[in-house]
């Protein structure tokens, strides 16, 4: 495998029943990019993250995160690999503070170092860096606010806060502005462009609004009724006939 690839896949199929919700997905996913995988409802995109990150066995194929098989490894190990899906807003502490959401994931990611750095200074250490996490997500003047208080495109800030506090190589967004105003999606695309440019983190996105896939993605995945259609640069997508197509053309004009 090619050194900047950090997520492999091949061949990768999901069947519930007779129906294929994936069909023989091949796929890489370059290291330090931000790769959108975009397809119309119902294409398998959820399928494809649930595949990947362990909630689901495929039918078929292999999954390689850093050179090493995690086909069908538990979400929890997948997850310890540096390989997140960023948590749904029912996975947030919604009777704690933004805070102490985040310390938990913190806490659960330095389990095994905690006996390095005992006691009051590992909390306050550990404190340090929520602080730092919640600043980058412009929430530091949030966090003794409880979490069911905040607004709808807070929460998802506090979502993408809990999954960086695992100390990901890679996180996995699924329709991060879904349901936001178009306020709160311009601060989330802002957002995950600065979380890019300052931690390096790969990103995975799923997104239905074309105009944020094509102002923020290196590359685009296609997926079309569980198939892989297309794959490519925006331009090369925006001009693909079959892309074309499948969306009936309109939408991909954003
Ligand atoms: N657990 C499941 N059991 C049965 N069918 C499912 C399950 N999860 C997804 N599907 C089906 O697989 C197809 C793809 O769904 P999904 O991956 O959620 O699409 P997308 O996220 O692209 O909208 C849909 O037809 C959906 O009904
Ligand atoms: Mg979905």
């Amino acid at each position: 495998m090619e050194n900047d690839v950090i997520l492999s896949v091949k061949g990768l199929s999901k069947s519930f029943g007779k129906f294929y919700a994936l069909r023989d997905v091949s796929v890489d996913v370059k290291k330090g990019e931000i790769t959108a995988l975009i397809g119309p409802n119902g294409a398998g995109k959820t399928t494809f993250y649930n595949v990947i990150t362990g909630k689901y066995r495929p039918t078929t194929g292999r999954v390689v995160f850093e050179g090493r098989d995690i086909t069908s490894l538990p979400a929890h190990k997948v997850a310890r690999l540096g390989l997140c899906r960023s948590f749904q807003i029912t996975n947030i502490f919604q009777e704690n503070t933004v805070e102490e959401n985040i310390l938990a994931s913190l806490v659960a990611y330095h389990r095994k170092g905690l006996s390095l750095f005992k006691g009051l200074g590992s909390y306050r250490a550990l404190r340090e860096e929520a602080h730092r996490i919640l600043e980058m997500l412009g929430l530091a003047a949030h966090a003794q606010e409880v979490a069911k208080n905040l607004a709808y495109g807070d929460k998802r800030l506090v979502e993408i806060g809990i999954a960086l506090a695992s100390h990901p190589k890679m996180i996995m967004l699924d329709e991060p502005t879904a349901g936001m105003t178009p306020e709160e999606t311009e601060r989330m695309v802002k957002m995950v462009q600065k979380l890019f440019q300052k931690t390096g983190i790969t990103f995975l996105i799923t997104e239905h609004d074309m105009k944020v896939v094509f102002s923020i993605a290196h590359k685009i995945l296609v997926l079309h009724q569980g198939c892989l259609l297309a794959q490519g640069s925006p331009q090369e997508i925006r001009n693909n006939p079959r892309v074309r197509e499948a969306y009936l053309g309109g939408s991909l004009d954003a």
